[in-house]
C-alpha cells in the first residue's frame, strides 16, 4: 500500500500540464505544486527590479531575499498574489533564461522538495520525475505537437484579453523555449525512464485526466 501519494508531471510548454494537474489534484485530493510558476515568479521579480537577465550574481542575490509561497492554489511573491502577472507575455519571453541558471535551479529544487513533504502531492514542471522527485510513485510525461501547443497558448492569451496576439509569433517563441528547456546543461527537459508518456495532441483534457487517474488507481 502507498503511504503517501506523489505524482510527477513533466512536459514541454503548452502541453496542458497545469490544467491537467489541477483537475487530478481536485479529484484525488492532492496538493498541487506548479514549479513553472516559481520560476515565473522569480522572473517577475527580476524584471520588476530592473536586473539584467544575464547578471547571475544579482539574480541569486535577489532570490535569496525573495519569498515564493503557495496558498490555496495561488502563488505569492513576497506575500503578494501574482497569479496573473506571472502569465504575462513578458514573463514567457524571459523565464527560460532564468530557469537555465544552475544555482537558481539548485535553490528551487530545495524549496520544491520541502513543499512536497507536506502531503500527498502532484507537482508539475520539466525535471520533476528526473531530478526533483525521482522516487515519485507515478511519473507522467505529457506532450503535444508544437503547433497544437502554440494554438492552445494563442487561445489562452486571447481569452485573457491580451492584445496583439499573433499565432506565428507564439509558435516561434514556444519553439525557442523548447530549444532552451531541452538543451540546457542542467536538468534539461526529458522524459524519466519510468514515466508514462501521453501525447495529448488529439485528446481532450477530460480524456487525459481520466487516463492518468485510471493508471494511478490501477484500473
Ligand atoms: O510550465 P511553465 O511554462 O510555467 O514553465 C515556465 C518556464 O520554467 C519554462 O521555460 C521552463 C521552466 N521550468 C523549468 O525549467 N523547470 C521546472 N520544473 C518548471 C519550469
Amino acid at each position: 500500500m502507498i503511504e503517501r501519494l506523489v505524482v510527477a508531471i513533466d512536459g514541454p510548454a503548452g502541453a496542458g500540464k497545469s490544467t491537467i494537474s489541477k483537475k487530478i489534484a481536485n479529484v484525488l485530493k492532492l496538493e498541487y505544486i506548479d514549479t513553472g510558476a516559481m520560476y515565473r515568479a522569480l522572473t517577475l521579480k527580476v524584471l520588476e527590479e530592473g536586473i539584467d537577465i544575464n547578471d547571475v550574481d544579482k539574480i541569486l542575490d535577489i532570490l535569496a531575499k525573495t519569498s515564493i509561497t503557495f496558498n490555496d492554489n495561488h502563488i505569492y511573491l513576497d506575500g503578494i498574489r501574482v497569479d496573473k502577472e506571472i502569465r504575462e507575455n513578458r514573463i514567457n519571453l524571459h523565464v527560460s533564461d532564468i530557469a537555465k541558471i544552475k544555482e537558481v535551479r539548485r535553490e528551487m529544487v530545495k524549496i520544491q522538495r520541502k513543499l512536497s513533504h507536506v502531503s500527498n502531492v502532484i507537482m508539475d514542471g520539466r525535471d520533476i520525475g528526473t531530478v526533483v522527485l525521482p522516487n515519485a510513485n507515478f511519473k507522467f510525461f505529457i506532450t503535444a505537437s508544437v503547433e497544437e501547443r502554440a494554438n492552445r497558448r494563442y487561445k489562452e492569451l486571447l481569452s485573457k484579453g491580451e492584445k496583439n496576439v499573433n499565432y506565428e509569433q507564439i509558435l516561434k517563441e514556444i519553439k525557442e523555449r523548447d530549444r532552451i528547456d531541452s538543451t540546457r546543461e542542467f536538468a534539461p527537459l526529458k522524459k524519466a525512464k519510468d514515466a508514462y508518456e501521453i501525447d495529448t495532441t488529439n485528446m481532450t483534457i477530460c480524456e487525459v485526466v481520466n487516463k492518468i487517474i485510471n493508471i494511478i488507481e490501477g484500473r
